[in-house]
């Protein structure tokens, strides 16, 4: 032992199923696998998680798309976010924690979220109110951060300018229009035909079908676009700029594009875990103010078939792992 300070010697009540990948592939590859229990270490803390999401970067992983990892990186255990209870702490984590508190966090891309026990730094917690169930938390870290700070941090949006979001009806989609309308902006948004009565209700200005519609003849004059979607849909949403106005991708951003046409177009970023915004967004929750849609939640033992629903079935807003069967 070094000098590390670990938590006593915890005897889990479960076995640590594990969405664990050794290999790369479709969704054969996903599977629950049982690992050793992780003991937390100095400042971090064991969740038993209740849920987690599943969102795009899982398959995208799982299929050695996106990010980009090697061969020589596997195995590794998959999921990004999770909501649970505090189940030991490491011998530095006792501040403001207590065993038995009710968390979400937002982890990184280098440990997995969806398993029955995972470690977390106690930093990267955020507390869970009680009138927020644990899907609604497992469902909010990643996609809200990802609203959020494509919105606020790199859009720069302000109270009063239009932004126009695609992919209003999708996990971060969902959370962008009421983040954005929460700030005081005037939104246009794209979703499918299934989805624009669930749009509207979130009051935006124009709920326009991607498939049916040209999003140009119903929202001009932007200073913002936030692109969920890449391809030719980012293509043609630059016309719809005022001069000086911001292209924000989740994906592939055109710089080159940007530039010619005197579009400030933010470079390639990926949403961080930042416990201070999502406790900012907890609070909007809480409040009734934003609203997390959980299309369905599958029993953890059917991971792949929840994989399967999130990239084929067109869910509205988010999908989510439910470890405990609450
Ligand atoms: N950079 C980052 O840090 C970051 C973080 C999170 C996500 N992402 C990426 O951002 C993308 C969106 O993530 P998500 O979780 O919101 O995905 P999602 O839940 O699958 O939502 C995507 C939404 O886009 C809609 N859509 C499909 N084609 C469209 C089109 N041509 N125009 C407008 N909307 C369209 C879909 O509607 P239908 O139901 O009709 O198909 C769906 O509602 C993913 O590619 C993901 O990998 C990046």
């Amino acid at each position: 032992m070094t000098d590390q300070h670990i938590a006593d010697q915890h005897q889990p009540l479960v076995p640590n199923r594990t969405v664990w990948l050794d290999r790369f592939g479709d969704l054969d590859v996903i599977a629950l696998s049982e690992q050793p229990v992780p003991q937390p270490v100095d400042d971090e803390v064991l969740v038993r998680v209740a849920a987690a999401s599943v969102n795009p970067v899982d398959w995208k992983t799982a299929a050695g798309e996106y990010p980009p990892k090697g061969e020589d990186q596997l195995p590794f255990a998959l999921g990004r976010d999770l909501s649970g209870r505090i189940d030991a702490l490491g011998t530095r984590a006792h501040n403001m924690l207590s065993v038995g508190d009710r968390v979400m966090a937002f982890i990184d891309q280098d440990r997995g979220a969806q398993a029955d026990y995972v470690v977390v730094k106690a930093v990267e917690l955020v507390a869970t109110p009680d009138g927020i169930d644990d899907a609604t938390a497992a469902a909010l870290p990643l996609a809200a951060m990802t609203a959020w700070q494509g919105l606020f941090d790199h859009g720069r949006l302000e109270a009063g300018q239009r932004v126009l979001i695609h992919g209003a009806a999708g996990g971060v989609g969902h959370l962008a229009v009421q983040f954005a309308i929460w700030k005081g902006a005037t939104v246009f948004a794209t979703a499918g035909e299934h989805d624009l009565d669930y749009v509207r209700s979130l009051g935006v200005e124009r709920a326009i079908d991607y498939k049916n519609e040209r999003f140009e003849d119903h929202a001009t004059d932007l200073d913002l676009v936030y692109d969920t979607q890449g391809g030719e849909t980012q293509a043609r949403s630059f016309a719809m700029l005022k001069k000086g106005g911001t292209m924000v991708s989740t994906l592939d951003p055109d710089e080159d594009k940007g530039r010619a046409l005197g579009i400030r177009t933010v470079p390639r970023w990926h949403a961080q875990p930042n416990a201070a915004q999502l406790g900012e967004v907890v609070d909007l929750v809480a409040a009734g103010t934003v609203n997390v849609a959980v299309d369905r939640t599958f029993p953890f033992d059917h991971v792949r078939e929840a994989y399967a629903y999130t990239r084929d079935e067109h869910p509205r807003g988010k999908v989510v792992l439910s470890m405990t069967g609450e």
